[in-house]
């Protein structure tokens, strides 16, 4: 068997955590609240001002329609993490259904979407510091406050919420589902204020026109890429994170029945709650007004004169955003560490420390990297790589589930895609479409550049030293 051959049995794959066969107690509220949890952070709270600025009024279609997407995507992971119940989601999938080169782009790309998107939470996070800050009066300087590509010269806040979700890591935190759900509460509730408030100014002015930059993508003049389906591209970034939903299959009580409850039910509980949000917002202020705040939902409460409710907002985004970066960081050191087991990646990097029973030197690495991205470089642009690694994910895991209803009719399933012919394809094609019409060249050419070096990574280390290699 060469290498562009080689395959994960599906009975390894699924066999792998079957000794650790978790006790199913989780019902559909849990699994709601786990989602939510997992998705709702950065995205909502500071894209959709720069979501605003790219589509105007029409970025709620933005919302909706990544809603949609996103939805089709959870059920094909939920159907995967029924049958292949091993950790690794995305790459373990492939692995077993497109092959060991596949499933090292696949894993490779998780890699950048979980460190990449890290950074990006851990920017957003700061920009509500920094309201913060300034709400309060302390003398904390601009230069400090934002990275160098934003106009200052090193983010402090994001460096410094890196450096203690590294180290809560290293300790082994967990996230625990009562603090999800006190955090949860708290998100929402924020949001929740947030439409009250600015309902109350609702001027449906501010809604014309509804689409300046139209409803496809462009190259401005300026080089920026325009449209509603370039704010999609972007967007997208606020809705995932339920994989989380899909990855406690294991532990769910009749999962056919709560598994779609808590997929559909934290993707429709997001959508309406993003869209609610973004309406409330375009209403209450045009949107080039606070299209370039990186809290605009704080801004927009500045502006309508609520100080206090605005620091409120402020604050729930302080406390609860850094779960999803413990989230994200967590799902980066599981897919490095599955790798390295399959023999793909050094195994001494992802070796689990005797003492903390945590991969240490993984963790800290992964920490430096996103502390340095946050602290430089530009929350969009990271959101939209991290974006890039997402969609490829989202392709693969849709027709990873369509090979193995071909391959494998009669295997177990807990959970079935309902309508996967149809599902599975627009899940697909939508991804297809945003990756290659909705993202902005400089996205595309990075993500290249990234897998190029991951194949090479491959080429010389992973192809001679897989556990599959020789068999
Ligand atoms: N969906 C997550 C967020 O918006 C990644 O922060």
């Amino acid at each position: 068997m060469t290498f562009l051959t080689r395959k994960k049995p599906i009975n390894a794959a699924a066999h792998f955590d079957a000794t650790t066969r978790l006790t199913p107690t989780l019902s559909w509220p849990h699994l709601v609240a786990m989602g939510v949890g997992a998705i709702v952070g950065t995205g909502i709270y500071t894209l959709t001002g720069i979501g605003a600025g790219l589509a105007g009024p029409a970025v709620i279609l933005s919302f909706l329609g990544c809603g949609l997407l996103c939805a089709c995507a959870a059920f094909c992971y939920a159907e995967m993490a029924t049958m292949i119940p091993a950790s690794g989601s995305a790459y373990t999938y492939s692995y077993v259904a497109l092959g060991e080169v596949v499933a090292w782009i696949v894993g490779w790309s998780l890699i950048l979407e979980y460190t990449v998107a890290a950074s990006a939470v851990a920017v957003g996070w700061s920009a509500h510091v920094a309201e913060f800050i300034h709400a309060a009066g302390w003398p904390l300087p601009n230069a400090l406050l934002h990275g160098v590509m934003s106009g200052g010269l090193v983010d402090l806040p994001a460096i410094i919420i890196s450096a203690v979700v590294t180290v809560m890591l290293i300790i082994g935190t967990r996230e625990s589902a009562t603090v999800n759900i006190v955090l949860v509460i708290i998100k929402l509730s924020a949001l929740v204020v947030f439409v009250i408030l600015a309902g109350q100014a609702f001027n449906p002015a501010n809604f014309h026109p509804f689409a300046p930059y139209g409803l496809g993508a462009h190259v401005d003049p300026d080089g920026v890429k325009r449209g509603a389906l370039a704010a999609a591209a972007l967007i997208f970034f606020a809705f995932y994170g339920f994989d989380a939903v899909s990855t406690a299959a294991e532990e769910t009580k009749n999962p056919g029945r709560n598994l779609t409850i808590g997929i559909v039910g934290s993707m429709a509980l997001c959508t309406t709650i993003y869209v609610l949000v973004a309406t409330a917002a375009l209403g209450a202020s045009y949107f080039s007004d606070f299209s370039k705040s990186a809290a605009p939902l704080v801004y927009i409460l500045i502006l309508l004169k609520h100080p206090a409710f605005a620091e409120l907002v402020a604050a729930a985004a302080i406390v609860a955003l850094p779960t999803v970066i413990l989230v994200l960081m967590y799902g980066q050191s599981r897919i490095f560490f599955v790798m390295a087991r399959d023999g793909l990646l050094p195994n001494s990097l992802a070796k689990i420390s005797r003492k903390r029973g945590t991969p240490v030197l993984m963790t800290v690495l992964t920490g430096i990297v996103v502390a340095v991205m946050a602290a430089t470089l530009r929350l969009d642009e990271i959101a939209l790589l991290a974006n890039a690694g997402t969609l490829c994910a989202f392709v693969a895991v849709s027709v990873c589930v369509l090979l193995l209803r071909l391959r494998e009719p009669n295997r177990e399933r807990a959970f079935r895609t309902p309508m996967v012919w149809l599902i599975a394809p627009i899940c697909i094609l939508g991804c297809l479409y945003l990756f290659f019409t909705g993202l902005p060249a400089f996205t595309k050419w990075w993500f290249l550049f990234w897998n190029s070096l991951g194949l090479v990574v491959y080429l010389a280390y992973g192809r001679r030293r897989s556990n599959l290699a020789g068999s």
